[in-house]
C-alpha cells in the first residue's frame, strides 16, 4: 500500500462518482460510504479527489465525514474489535484481553498487503456484563474469553 495516498485508486474512484452516482453532489453521502466500503475509512486523497470532481469545497466534504460517527478518516482495519473494559469486563480480566489483542494487532499489521486487518476500540459496556469479559468482533459477540483465546477467535477474521 502507497502510504502517501493510501493506495486510492483514482480510476475506481471515477466509477464510484461518474458511473454510480452520475458526478451529482445530491448523492455525496452515498459517494462517502462507497469510498469507505472500499477503503474502510475515508483517505484524505480521496476527499480532495472528490471536491475537484463535484465542485464542492473540501471543508465541506470533510464536514460531512467528520459529522456522521459511521464515518472514519482514520485507517481502520478490515475488522472492528471492540474490548470492553466496563466494570464488569475490567475485573473479570478485561485488560489482559486488551493487551492480547495489541499484540495479536501488532503481528499482523506489519504483514498485511491490504491494509490493516485489526482496529480495536475499547468500549465502555457492551450490554451483556454477566458474559464478561466481552470482545465483539465486528457483529459476533464472544464472551467469557480467556488470554490464551484472543489469538484463535481472531484467526477467523480474514
Ligand atoms: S461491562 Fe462489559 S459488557 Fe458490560
Amino acid at each position: 500500500m502507497n502510504d502517501k495516498n493510501f493506495g486510492v485508486d483514482y480510476r475506481e474512484l471515477d466509477r464510484i462518482i461518474e458511473d454510480e452516482y452520475q458526478a451529482d453532489g445530491e448523492n455525496l453521502i452515498m459517494m462517502l460510504q462507497a469510498i469507505q466500503n472500499r477503503y474502510n475509512f475515508l483517505p484524505r486523497p480521496a476527499l480532495y479527489y472528490l471536491s475537484e470532481k463535484l465542485a464542492i469545497p473540501y471543508s465541506k466534504i470533510y464536514g460531512v465525514g467528520t459529522f456522521y460517527s459511521t464515518f472514519s478518516l482514520e485507517p481502520r482495519g478490515r475488522n472492528i474489535v471492540s474490548i470492553c473494559l466496563g466494570t464488569a469486563c475490567h475485573v473479570r480480566g478485561g485488560e489482559r484481553i486488551k493487551e492480547r489483542i495489541e499484540a495479536v494487532i501488532h503481528n499482523t499489521a506489519a504483514d498485511s498487503q491490504q491494509g490493516l486487518r485489526f482496529s480495536m476500540e475499547p468500549v465502555r459496556c457492551i450490554g451483556c456484563c454477566s458474559l464478561g469479559p466481552v470482545v465483539k468482533v465486528n457483529e459476533d459477540i464472544h464472551s467469557r474469553i480467556t488470554p490464551d483465546e484472543v489469538e484463535t477467535i481472531l484467526e477467523k477474521y480474514e
